[in-house]
């Protein structure tokens, strides 16, 4: 199959690419390459004739239409994206420009080339999005395809937004949609902004590591490679028009984390031991979710899709990959908000 894949050079985005390419499909990626692109993370495709490199914004309908024409896809997967909540409280803006308005015109680049192919039957939009759609939960529940839509920052408003105008494209003008809503994700590559590599390579270099309010905000991890097997089963096997959840069934508050991650770090790098005396309580984010969880039961029920990587495992071999490649991240300290304390809104 040839594959569209937006925002590949992200973190996500990447792991599909290789997902992608090592089970034999052909990859067309078209990336802006903002701030959270690093052509490092795809820089061993170079070369491989099967794998195509577009930088073009989705915001820019005649570049699409040009990418569409071009490589005639036999299906997209949507992943590009503003997505750090942090950002999307200092400015909204680029949220709904690129996540909303983005959208839509991926959605009608692909219905016009789609149309214009005679509506392949087989073509799919794979639109990839979160569980932040749904709010915050409390002590008990989970998520799963049928709660309501709750979101609650700029980030997730432009992202629910855009699963509904996807959703809308599918039943209006019957093109071929699927959707995903997953949990948070974690793994190689991740942009060194969020919590898992802020805390590795804070620690690292003796840096405090902040938490936000008292940390007990619990989130529900998945491997980034299993989320990139399970967007590959959707999209080679969902049928048009459905929605499946997508989670770890590994729930962890952030304290937990940090205080895993800390204890791998005094394995690796006993010198700086103990790594959980850099712990430090900060503000907490403005609306900060409380819990997420998902009940993957469909996609394990319907496509046989499980979790392979437990979070103990996967965190270790995550503190391994950025210990072992300083080259990759090394140049994305210097861009600009790195390092910061970003989303306090006043
Ligand atoms: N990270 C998670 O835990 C998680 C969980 C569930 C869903 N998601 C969703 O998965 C997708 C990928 O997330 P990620 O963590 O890999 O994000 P990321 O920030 O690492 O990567 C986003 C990519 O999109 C590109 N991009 C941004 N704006 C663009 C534009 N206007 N035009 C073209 N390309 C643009 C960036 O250059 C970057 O390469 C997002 O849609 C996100 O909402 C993420």
């Amino acid at each position: 199959m040839k594959i569209l894949v937006t925002g590949g050079s992200g973190f996500i985005g990447s792991a599909v690419v290789h997902l992608a390419r090592a089970r034999g499909h052909r990859i067309v990626n078209l990336d802006a390459m903002t701030y959270a692109a690093s052509p490092a993370s795809l820089a061993d495709l170079q070369g491989d004739p099967d794998y195509r490199f577009e930088q073009a914004d989705i915001r820019d309908r005649a570049a699409l239409d040009q990418i569409f024409a071009a490589h005639a896809p036999d299906a997209v997967m949507h992943l590009a994206a503003e997505s750090h909540v942090d950002r999307s409280i200092d400015g909204p803006a680029a949220f709904v420009e690129t996540n909303v308005l983005g959208t839509f015109h991926l959605l009608e680049a692909a219905r016009a080339w789609w149309t214009g192919a005679g509506r392949p039957d087989g073509f799919r939009f794979h639109h990839i999005s979160t569980d932040e759609v749904f709010g915050s939960l409390g002590e008990t529940g989970r998520f799963d395809e049928t709660t309501r839509y709750d979101p609650r920052s700029p980030y997730s408003a432009s992202k629910a937004g855009s699963d509904h105008l996807v959703r809308a494209w599918g039943e209006t003008y019957g093109l071929p949609v699927v959707l995903t809503n997953c949990s948070n994700n974690y793994g190689p590559r991740q942009f060194p902004e969020k919590l898992i590599p802020v805390t590795i390579l804070n620690a690292l270099a003796g840096r405090k590591l902040p938490i936000y309010g008292a940390g007990d905000n619990v989130r529900d991890w998945l491997h980034v490679e299993d989320h990139a097997d399970a967007l590959l089963t959707v999209l080679t096997r969902a049928a048009p028009g459905t929605t499946y959840a997508i989670g770890g069934q590994a729930e962890a508050r952030n304290i937990d984390i940090v205080r895993k991650l800390c204890a791998i770090l005094d394995d690796r790098r006993p010198q700086g031991a103990p790594h959980a005396d850099l712990i430090e309580h900060v503000t907490d984010r403005p609306g900060h979710d409380r819990r997420y969880a998902i009940d993957p039961a469909r996609i394990r029920d319907e496509l046989g899709w499980r979790p392979s990587v437990t979070l103990d495992e996967g965190l270790e071999r995550t503190v391994d990959w950025y210990l072992a490649n300083e080259a990759w991240w090394r140049p994305l300290q210097t861009r600009q908000g790195v390092g910061e304390r970003l989303g306090r809104a006043s």
